[in-house]
């Protein structure tokens, strides 16, 4: 089954909607192959049958999988790491003796990937002795991709993943089991992923809101609209006296009178309260 170029613009706009991400020809020619290869699993007669089930069935199973294989999860532990270093080093220890202290603060990660970034996050912050105790700190990491949600939930990778985490990190916080890297079970136990798209409404309902939001390496994959509403999403979802960290590509088109830039920090604004 050869997908024609009409039908292909028709999975990608679906596709868009869906989750917000455009799809370069690179990976219109991965959607081409993931399509081909859904056609024979699911012995599809036709492009109509196949479109009927995912934009008016709504089959959540074959969305799924349509999202799940075009995705780019690329992460891996100590990922531009300066910036867990401004966060457990300046900005958390300023939420001591504030009204923080005495409710919890609450980090988000979204997108969380295969969860390398949220534990990392976690790791520095224990690397200061006691401010996950101390100002009761809760981490949640969502994505889209229910596989990625999956691999963040059983905390195990390959060496590959770890090789940027420094080796006395690694040592401290992994078991090493044949090639693969045990993550601490109580890191494990404390972190919750959930698979969750960032464009969903409500999601300040289903998460409630938030002290810390790191979005690293996914508006890159947004058009400007698209980004606008992830930016007003982050917005929503961030209490007052709150940050956002980004990745060095993510910035474009965020609104500075809602977010102001910190000096010379890396990427991380601070929410204005307008
Ligand atoms: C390149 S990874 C970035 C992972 C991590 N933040 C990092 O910087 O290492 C991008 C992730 O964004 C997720 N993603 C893309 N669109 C999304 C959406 N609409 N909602 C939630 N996650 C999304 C993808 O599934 C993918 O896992």
């Amino acid at each position: 089954m050869k997908l024609n170029k009409n039908e292909l613009e028709k999975i990608s706009n679906f596709i868009y909607k869906e989750s917000g991400i455009s799809l370069d020809s690179e990976k219109l020619k991965r959607l081409q192959r993931k399509i081909e290869s859904i056609f024979k699993k699911h012995n599809f007669e036709n492009f109509s049958t196949f479109y009927h089930r995912l934009r008016f069935l709504k089959d959540e199973e074959l969305i799924e999988e349509l999202i799940n294989s075009i995705t780019i999860n690329e992460t891996y532990f100590w990922r531009e790491p300066k910036q867990f270093e401004i966060l457990a080093k300046e900005i958390l220890p300023k939420f001591i003796n504030t009204q923080k202290e005495l409710t919890h603060v609450r980090i988000l990660v979204a997108p969380s990937s295969s969860g390398e970034e949220l534990y990392s996050i976690m790791i520095a912050i224990l690397e200061q002795n006691g401010l996950i105790e101390k100002l009761n700190i809760e981490m949640v990491g969502i994505d889209i991709d229910s596989s990625m949600i999956l691999k963040a939930k059983s905390g195990i990778y390959s060496k590959r993943s770890v090789s940027k985490l420094p080796t006395h990190l690694v040592e401290k916080y992994f078991k090493k089991i044949n090639n693969f890297y045990q993550i601490d079970k109580n890191l494990v136990k404390v972190a919750k992923f959930l698979k969750a798209n960032i464009f969903e409404e409500n999601l300040e309902y289903t998460l409630g809101k938030f002290d810390i939001i790191f979005s690293r390496n996914m508006l890159i994959y947004f058009d400007k609209n698209k980004k606008l509403l992830c930016f007003e999403q982050f917005y929503q979802l961030l209490k007052d006296d709150s940050y956002l960290f980004l990745g060095h590509a993510d910035a474009n088109h965020i609104d500075k009178t809602k977010f102001i830039p910190l000096k010379n920090a890396h990427h991380i604004y601070k929410k204005a309260t307008l």
